[in-house]
């Protein structure tokens, strides 16, 4: 089978009811990423960072996957088929995705404050001061913050560097290391890009300028055809 790797951002979700980030109507026109989005944030006010991202989760278990994170699943039957999503929400999990790497952490995870591999699932539940990992230390949510390492960039490059086609749906492409991985993508595999704004991409793209809820489907149906 060949394959197709998709890498998604807040827009794909946004039809779910979940909010973007620097659209007009973005989270970071409400909150300032050096108050609640750096371990520095953390560090200086974690009751402030931990209600942001306890809100962030109790909202996520109040959606559901939209139409374009469902046409992505009709893909599978053709193709292998690899999310790379920048969200940390879990609705291409929901609407039942195989193949899903999270950029940015997991809403439903914590780690320990002092070993980043001590990862546990918390499901819908808020992470507050005193809650301990199973080494005593503080939980804190299992997301890159700003000015962190972005471990799962590795994979992901590979991923691209394999891909027959690549799809962006839904981001910016405003935040590194993740607007990079299209320069992983072969010259000779084409590219499609699902956004109702322009996005800028340096490189010969197919655009369908739209939300994800209707654009999804239309890149779906075409790499259908070709299968
Ligand atoms: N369908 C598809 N795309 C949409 C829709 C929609 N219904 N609504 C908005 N968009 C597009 C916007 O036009 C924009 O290009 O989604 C994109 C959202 O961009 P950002 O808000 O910058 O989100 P994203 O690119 O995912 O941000 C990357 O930044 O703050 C960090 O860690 C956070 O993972 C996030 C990263």
């Amino acid at each position: 089978m060949k394959k197709v790797v998709i890498l998604t951002g807040a827009g794909i979700s946004a039809e779910s009811g979940i909010s973007t980030f620097r659209d007009s109507d973005g989270l970071w026109e409400q909150y300032r990423v050096e108050d609640v989005a750096t371990y520095d944030a953390y560090l200086r006010n974690p009751a402030l960072v931990l209600d942001f991202y306890n809100q962030r989760r109790r909202q996520l278990f109040q959606v559901k996957p939209n139409e374009g994170h469902k046409q992505l699943v009709r893909l599978e039957q053709y193709y292998d088929v690899q999310i790379i999503t920048q969200n940390i929400d879990n609705l291409h999990e929901q609407a039942g995705s195989s193949n899903v790497l999270h950029l940015h952490g997991e809403l439903t995870k914590a780690r320990s404050d002092r070993d980043d591999n001590l990862i546990v699932d918390i499901g819908d539940r808020d992470i507050n001061i005193g809650d301990k990992a199973p080494d005593g230390a503080q939980l804190r949510p299992h997301i890159v913050w700003f000015g962190e390492a972005v471990p799962n960039i590795e994979p992901a490059a590979a991923m691209c560097e394999k891909c027959d086609y690549f799809v962006v749906v839904g981001t910016s492409m405003n935040v590194y290391p993740a607007a990079g991985l299209i320069h992983y993508v072969p010259h000779s595999s084409p590219c499609y890009l699902v956004d109702p704004k322009a996005v800028p991409i340096s490189r010969n793209i197919k655009i369908f300028q739209e939300k994800a809820g209707t654009g999804v489907k239309k890149v779906v149906d075409e790499l259908i055809a070709m299968a």
